[in-house]
């Protein structure tokens, strides 16, 4: 690779979950490599994610992974000008095993270390996809672990203007999925299903909370879906899978949009951007890109790729961070409930 002398290649390291991901980033927004090594053939036969398993195989695959998005792009570690890591949210020994690799990466290399949020990470996946995409935006940001109403500022600024009370969206899904039998993880299963059924078939709740809250609830949603399940099966009738999924998905987009629109509304923004694993869904991708059309609104949305979990994104956010001049000591610790903006 041909690096000129005002380029800054990150190494950036993700492993706050179920993904050992490692990428090389230049300039905040081109990914050179991006290698993500997944976990979920094995947390599947338990239905979910089992924390110590994550760490352990985050401690096997971390130095392969690296060195192959080395390979990848092209670099060796001599190019690097500073390594990003995710340090929260997420489960605390996943995190642990890629932040102590980033250290002791940083150290032996005498490079700097930047510590990135996991949120930051997944909203700045719009920068990779979108090369001329920037703040002020709203982003909504739907994953397995949250779902939150971000107003964006400029780079690293940010402002929640809601979050989710009970279940993320992600949650949300796997749940439904799990007791229409289907595995882990259910959303895309949901949204596969979804496009052979009917989404009127069924009134499901719409939460919209409080008239001024930006807030999410998806338990009651959730519930609702249990107890019709329940009560058609005990009535004798026949659960048809594929109507439940598409009814159930109508019920959170609606809410998403609505909420995601008004947002942006208030703000007075142009742009908005969907992020975070559920982000892939296609019902919500749709449904999101037609309303900023008939709103006015640019919307932006990374290919399904850069919304699962990955480092490429946490490349993209650790670059803004760098030229900020954040750098982090090697006391840098993981965080696994860190809020979004307490850099400022
Ligand atoms: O962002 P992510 O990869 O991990 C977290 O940071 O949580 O998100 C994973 C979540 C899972 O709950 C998964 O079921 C959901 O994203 N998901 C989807 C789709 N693809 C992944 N949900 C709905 N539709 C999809 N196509
Ligand atoms: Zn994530």
């Amino acid at each position: 690779m041909i690096k000129d002398k005002d380029d800054v290649l990150i190494l950036a390291i993700e492993s706050s979950c179920d993904e050992t991901s490692s990428a090389v980033v230049k300039n905040g927004r081109y990914v050179l490599s991006n290698v993500i090594s997944s976990q979920i053939d094995l947390h599947k036969l338990y239905g979910g994610v089992v924390p110590e398993i994550a760490s352990r195989k985050h401690v096997e695959n971390i130095d392969a992974v690296i060195k192959e998005s080395l390979k990848e792009a092209n670099v060796t570690f001599d190019d690097i000008d500073a390594i990003a890591v995710t340090y929260g949210p997420g489960l605390v020994g996943a995190l642990l095993v890629g932040l102590s690799e980033a250290k002791a990466l940083a150290y032996a290399l005498n490079k700097p270390l930047i510590g990135v949020h996991h949120i930051e990470g997944h909203i700045s996946a719009n920068y990779i996809e979108n090369k001329d995409f920037e703040p002020p935006y709203v982003s909504l940001v739907v994953s397995g672990g949250h779902s939150h109403l971000v107003y964006v500022e400029d780079y690293g600024k940010y402002e929640i203007m809601g979050r989710t009370r009970d279940d993320a969206v992600g949650e949300a899904y796997d749940k439904v999925a799990r007791v229409l039998g289907m595995g882990y993880p259910g959303g895309p299963k949901i949204d596969k299903i979804a496009k052979m059924g009917n989404p009127d078939a069924i009134q499901f709740p719409r939460v919209f909370l409080e008239e001024d809250s930006y807030d999410f609830s998806f338990s009651g949603l959730k519930s609702a879906v249990l107890n019709y399940i329940n009560k058609e099966k005990m009535m004798g009738n026949t659960v048809v899978p594929e109507d439940v999924s598409a009814s159930f998905q109508k019920a959170v987009v609606e809410v998403l949009v609505a909420k995601t629109i008004k947002a942006s509304k208030e703000k007075g923004v142009s742009k908005v951007a969907l992020a975070g694993g559920v982000a892939s869904n296609t019902a919500l991708r749709e449904a999101l890109s037609k309303a900023c059309e008939e709103n006015g609104l640019y919307f932006s949305v990374p290919s399904p790729v850069l919304c699962t979990d990955n480092a490429g994104m946490i490349g993209s956010a650790g670059y803004y961070e760098y030229i900020k001049g954040i750098r982090d000591g090697l006391d840098l610790n993981a965080i696994p409930s860190l809020k979004l903006g307490d850099r400022g």
